[in-house]
């Protein structure tokens, strides 16, 4: 049995009516750029949050980029984040000028591990990015705790995490803001490219729609030099049609994990998710660990299998962060993990049969496999 990736197809056919009118109404009234369909997306966002305001912009990068922009990060500062992560977090770091310093992961739970954030902190640290990776949330208590200490803000990158639970918190909305993609394949995805920043700040959320909207506060008054990161009608329209399903395809998500669980956690050459007690995982991705992932990735793919590595570099060994001077053992739980994931397909929509096929596939590959020490769990 083949079984894809991830399946935007099956994902969209059961709504297609419903996004063709979508797409049809901005046709219609021609609000292309920002409109209305823009903010009612935003105001459906934010209640779906509970935060006070939703900035739509053009992707989940320049949702961080702005929100550090409008926290005033600059030139000469740092922010901490994790190396653990996709690319675009460090980078919206280096658009403002500032120097991505990193903190290592929790080695079960693949996020930020507060337990080394403290000395990671200088006097030059403005802002800390914890990452909600492949949709759980990072252990926020102790980040916020040692942040508000310090008076450092917390930015969160919850492009990976519609919809997920920290003790009963939405992601995004437990920092002085919360930064989202809605990329195709997230698990709010547009048809196109589009992002949204979340917070409870107003003045924070008025700098970033000036910020977004070329720096004018009015038509043609200029009071910043900002950039063009306004959110598209169509993704607009789209997402409010895409957001009444979130909780659902959520659930789906999260009942399709713990199927693999069930299937693959006996094996002790495999190291499966861990979803922490308090957090509520909606699987944007679902990564195992194991040794000779390469190896099993092209096996896989050769039974019709298509999986994927979220991330095979850390963010810090790559070549454009060469000149941060972090080499090879800097991070060693995100440098491990980073040789050992492999995320199996995931998405609403996978059946039954297609998971069974995953994980037989999976067994019968790792039994065919010369005999070599197991991955320590
Ligand atoms: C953790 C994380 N941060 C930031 C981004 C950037 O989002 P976008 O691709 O919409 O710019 C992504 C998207 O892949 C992501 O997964």
């Amino acid at each position: 049995m083949k079984v894809p990736f991830l399946d935007l197809n099956a994902h969209h056919q059961p709504i297609r009516e419903q996004l063709d009118a979508a797409i049809r109404d901005v046709i219609d009234s021609s609000a292309f750029a920002g409109g209305p369909f823009v903010a009612a997306f935003e105001r459906e966002f934010a209640n779906y949050c509970g935060s006070n305001f939703s900035i739509g912009v053009g992707n989940g990068t320049d949702a961080l980029w702005l929100a550090l922009l409008a926290l005033g990060v600059g030139q000469g500062d740092e922010v901490i984040t994790v190396p653990s992560t996709f690319m675009a977090t460090a980078e919206a770091i280096t658009y403002c000028g500032a120097r991505p310093t990193f903190v290592d992961i929790d080695e079960q739970t693949y996020t930020m591990d507060p337990a080394l954030l403290e000395r990671a902190i200088t006097p030059r640290t403005k802002a800390i990015i914890p990452v909600h990776l492949f949709g759980q949330c990072a252990d926020m208590d102790p980040i916020l705790e040692i942040a508000t200490k310090r008076g450092i803000p917390v930015v969160e990158d919850a492009c990976q995490a519609h919809g997920a639970l920290y003790k009963g918190r939405k992601a995004g909305t437990m920092g002085v803001a919360g930064c989202f993609s809605f990329y195709p394949g997230k698990n709010l995805g547009a048809l196109g490219e589009a992002g949204g920043v979340v917070t409870n700040d107003k003045e924070l959320a008025s700098k970033i729609q000036v910020f977004r909207d070329h720096g004018q506060e009015r038509k043609y008054h200029h009071s910043k030099v900002g950039w063009n990161a306004r959110m598209d009608g169509i993704q607009g329209a789209v997402l409010s049609v895409k957001l009444k399903l979130l909780d659902v395809f959520n659930v789906r998500r999260h009942a399709h994990g713990l199927h693999y669980d069930q299937l693959l956690g006996d094996l002790q050459e495999v190291i499966i998710p861990c979803e922490a007690a308090y957090n509520r995982h909606v699987y944007h991705v679902y990564a195992v660990r194991l040794k000779e992932r390469d190896q099993v990735l092209q096996a896989l793919a050769g039974k019709g299998i298509s999986c994927a590595i979220h991330y095979p570099i850390p963010v810090h060994l790559q070549e454009a962060y060469r000149f941060l001077g972090l080499g090879e053992g800097s991070f060693p739980v995100a440098e491990r993990c980073a040789e050992e994931f492999l995320s199996l397909p995931m998405y609403p929509e996978l059946t039954s049969e297609q998971i069974q096929a995953v994980a037989g596939e999976l067994k019968s590959c790792l039994s065919g496999r010369k005999p070599q020490s197991s991955v320590a769990k």
